[in-house]
């Protein structure tokens, strides 16, 4: 093979995905067919067969790969049937809205010769890349405390109302921890592992008119003893990205485009042993470190995906890492929802009965062409 024949479903941010292959930003791919279940989408992907459903597509021999660009139900049960026809699959983020859909989605994965990934784009930019480097490669040190505030996903009344899918139980499946901070979440435990347990406050509906929460803080600790605080709204503006890491080698702050780690001359712990003067701190400098831009982001995940299946390239953002946002965005809610620090990995079967029940005390029905079928909620509670 030395094109692959790209499929894509979902024409939202489908159709940007579509763009990016048709004008070249990704290359060796081609889309030969693009399915929505609103036809006035398809002009937004002209020049590829277009299909009604997704699974038309998934059958209709035109395509190598299928990216999956739909309300986040379906992630898992078009993505089984994309896996079952023996279809590469990049699937969006989340790639499920609950745990117990992730496992039976991963468990429909044939293997390595099947390249399975998911949309984590922002593993592409430079300074996450940066700073998981300087954790896992150690040049921190142990890290002792993360403090991320990610409250710059501010999003008006007119977001939620944009697809009828949105801010539902039954619709998206919970709201910043499922839709915006997947990318955050998939972030942390990217570069600093997950945590052992947790303790978190949602707010649901407190910036908008909605259900599901818009505002979450997050307390977290991992094996090492390290803690962590995890903030992030959608309803503050201006609002703010800011990471910082206290670790035994010096503090990193990432902040604005900048990426500064404030070095200790001599570890804490170390210092901290040694020195006999009761108010001594350990000298420091400053390292700025010299990136820029935010990397290729959803082009190059894209570009990465084709070259697993063209030349057996590592994928940047393997689909099964994708469990552990989903894991983290689950124990967030159910530790709300029970007033309780949870320990992690939660009970997949404990969560579903939880949002099976928010889902029935719901008032606010998905409405009209809302993209989530019966079928697939159905399937997501084993029914
Ligand atoms: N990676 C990113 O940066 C990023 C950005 C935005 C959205 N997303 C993700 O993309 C996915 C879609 O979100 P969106 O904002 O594009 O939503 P959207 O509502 O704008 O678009 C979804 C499209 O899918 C179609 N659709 C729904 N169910 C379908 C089905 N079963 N078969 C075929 N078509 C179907 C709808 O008609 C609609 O055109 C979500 O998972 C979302 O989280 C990712």
């Amino acid at each position: 093979m030395k094109t692959v024949r790209l499929g894509i479903v979902g024409l939202g941010m489908g159709a940007l995905h579509a763009a990016n292959v048709q004008s070249g930003k990704v290359r060796r791919a081609v889309v030969t067919a693009v399915a929505d279940n609103n036809p006035e989408k398809f002009s937004r992907a002209p020049g590829a067969r277009a299909f009604a459903t997704a699974e038309e597509l998934i059958g209709s021999g035109l395509v190598d790969a299928v990216l999956i660009a739909t309300p986040h139900y379906s992630h898992t049960s078009l993505g089984i049937k994309a896996l079952r026809a023996g279809l590469h699959v990049l699937v969006e983020k989340p790639i499920s809205v609950q745990l117990a859909d992730a496992q039976r989605l991963l468990a429909a994965h044939r293997g390595k010769k099947q390249v399975f990934a998911a949309m984590f784009n922002q593993r592409t930019d430079p300074f996450y890349q940066k700073i998981r480097a300087l954790v896992r490669g150690g040049e921190l040190g142990e890290f002792h405390r993360i403090s991320w505030t990610v409250t710059d996903w501010f999003r008006p009344a007119a977001y939620y109302a944009s697809s009828a899918w949105r801010a539902t139980w039954a619709g998206e499946g919970g709201g910043i921890l499922l839709n915006q901070c997947p990318h955050n979440l998939d972030l942390l435990q990217w570069m600093f592992g997950m945590p052992v347990r947790l303790r978190a406050y949602c707010h649901f509906g407190r910036y908008h008119d909605i259900e599901v929460e818009d505002d979450v803080t997050a307390y977290l600790e991992f094996a090492n003893g390290a803690t962590g605080v995890f903030t992030a709204s959608t309803g503050e503006a201006p609002g703010t990205n800011r990471l910082e890491v206290a670790a035994e080698r010096g503090r990193l702050v990432y902040e604005n485009d900048r990426l500064t780690f404030t070095r200790n001359a001599v570890p804490a712990a170390e210092f901290s042993r040694t020195t006999k003067e009761p108010f001594a701190k350990p000298a420091t400098d400053e390292v700025v470190f010299p990136l820029t831009g935010h990397g290729g982001q959803h082009a190059e995940l894209l570009q990465n995906f084709i070259d697993a299946i063209l030349d057996g390239t590592p994928l940047l953002a393997p689909a099964s890492e994708g469990l552990h946002s989903v894991g983290l965005a689950n124990a967030m809610l159910l530790s709300t929802w029970t007033d309780r620090t949870v320990s992690l990995p939660i009970s997949g079967r404990a969560y579903a009965g939880w949002l099976k029940k928010k889902i029935a005390t719901s008032k606010r029905k998905p409405r009209t062409k809302s993209g989530v079928t019966a079928a697939d909620l159905a399937k997501s509670f084993g029914r």
